[in-house]
């Protein structure tokens, strides 16, 4: 059944991120990072006041970790590095060569066992020391990051070819520099992120360029960035107000960091006049949105080997039915998105389950950024605690959405290089702790060894990935 085939060399992998797998917080000389320093503070910032202090273990049990993957028959495995592990106040002034050594072995097993890793720089743990001279506030964390980004390059870039610098910094920016529901819990409204997002993107392209013009020639290894979207929809089609709300959520949202990275150095349109109008009318002198020097944009512009999309879910957009008071991201997008109530929810009340929209959101890709080769870097559906084993309608998900992602790639003629499940293990979600389960592996959080069992989603993942291709019924 060739239709049901994906093409050849089609990468088939499962992702993670050190935070949330690895616990080992205070073990062989790693520094403290934001997350750290956000779970010890308590006070319900996350679900049941969990923490990554322990979380799978990974840091110990990675070998069992190496089992899992081997038992679904990845092609790749994406991880990331816990920055502050490696260089404990993030600098390289100090090299911790425990953190060296650890993930050596790893990158070594998993080349050892034909599986190609996909390493995320950063994904959300800045070193906590980084962090008290204002993280992603300040412009200096760039700087700082595209030394993280060399060593990392020249200490693992022999072996590691896929490399992505930051993971998700929209959701860095808003939920952790605007509205304090992440790490490091800042509340800078109107201000903040777009501040956190400006120096992100000035990190992303400093690394790149390190690789490029250091690395790349010998190493002959790829460089991008992880983005999340949405796939948003005019929630009526036929209203113009619908549909220019649904333009600005998309902009503020993908291509906020994909316009500078793929297409001009710089932010969208809709984004500078909304803002600076915004501001204006706030008696500010200059907009709250940073702009970058026509140098700087010279600088940022295709700095992306490849395309990393995160998609999760869609929304149908409306503008705000009501404008929230004082500036904020929010209010300069004007628009809100709304789960249609037919589409069935994973887990976790944001994710509802849209596999179309995948789809014309890989299209969408595809015919605004060049066309580029995209990766789906995660793709995921939670059971909430406690969990099935015979997750039987979750693996019903992944079916529909493979056979979305299928017709992206014959239909449409996108150029997908691969697909990566969130994840692995469950692990530790953020403010759901650990009541959020994602994995295709569950863990036992309760056991001291952390056992790892799979779900019948990881058995049925596991055919895919050995056929290449969907399994006719
Ligand atoms: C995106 C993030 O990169 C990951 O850390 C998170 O666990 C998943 N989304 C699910 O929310």
């Amino acid at each position: 059944m060739d239709e049901l085939k994906f093409p050849e060399s089609f990468a088939w992998g499962a992702a993670t991120a050190a935070y949330q797998i690895e616990g080992g917080w205070d073990t062989d000389g790693k520094g403290l990072n934001v997350w750290d320093t956000f779970t010890h503070q308590g006070g319900d910032r996350v679900l049941k006041n969990h923490t990554g202090d322990v979380a799978c273990g990974s840091y110990t049990l990675w070998e069992e970790d190496l089992k899992c993957i081997k038992q679904l028959g990845l092609t790749h495995y994406r991880f990331s590095l816990s920055w502050s592990r490696l260089l404990p106040d993030g600098t390289t002034g100090f090299i911790n060569q425990k953190g060296v050594e650890y993930y050596n072995k790893l990158i070594d097993s998993l080349l050892a066992m034909n599986v190609t890793p996909l390493v995320t720089l950063y994904h959300f743990d800045m070193p906590q020391a980084l962090e008290d001279q204002g993280g992603w506030s300040s412009e200096k964390t760039a700087d700082v990051f595209e030394q993280y980004a060399k060593f990392c390059f020249s200490t693992f870039g022999d072996r590691v070819k896929l490399w992505i610098t930051v993971n998700e910094p929209a959701m860095v920016a808003k939920l952790g520099y605007e509205q304090a529901i992440f790490a490091p819990g800042k509340k800078e409204t109107g201000f903040g992120a777009y501040r956190s997002a400006h120096n992100m993107i000035k990190a992303h392209a400093k690394a790149w360029h390190m690789y490029n013009t250091f690395f790349k020639e010998k190493q002959k290894g790829l460089v991008s960035i992880a983005l999340d979207s949405d796939w948003a929809e005019p929630l009526d089609p036929n209203s113009d107000g619908d549909k220019e709300a649904c333009d600005r959520y998309q902009q503020f949202r993908l291509n906020w960091f994909a316009n500078p990275i793929f297409i001009d150095g710089d932010y969208p349109a809709v984004m500078k006049s909304e803002i600076s109008r915004n501001s204006k009318e706030e008696g500010l002198m200059t907009s709250r949105l940073p702009e970058f020097t026509d140098e700087e944009k010279k600088i940022i512009k295709g700095t992306a080997d490849f395309f990393c999309l995160n998609y999760y879910t869609s929304r149908n957009v409306r503008p705000l039915s009501t404008k929230p008071s004082g500036p904020s991201y929010n209010s300069d997008t004007g628009a809100e998105g709304i789960k249609d109530p037919n589409w069935p929810e994973a887990g976790v009340e944001w994710l509802a389950v849209v596999p179309w929209g995948l789809r014309k959101l890989l299209a969408y890709i595809k015919n605004t950024f060049g066309d580029p080769d995209i990766y789906i870097t995660e793709n995921g559906f939670a059971q909430s605690d406690p969990p099935v084993l015979q997750d039987v309608q979750r693996w019903g998900y992944f079916e529909e959405t493979l056979t979305e992602v299928l017709k992206a790639i014959k239909q449409d003629g996108v150029k997908l290089k691969g697909y990566f499940v969130w994840s692995l293990l469950d692990n530790f979600e953020w403010n759901s702790g650990y009541n959020v389960r994602f994995g295709l592996f569950h863990v036992d959080f309760n056991q001291p060894n952390l056992p790892r069992t799979p779900y019948y989603s990881a058995i049925e993942y596991a055919k895919v990935v050995k056929e290449n291709g969907l399994i006719s019924k």
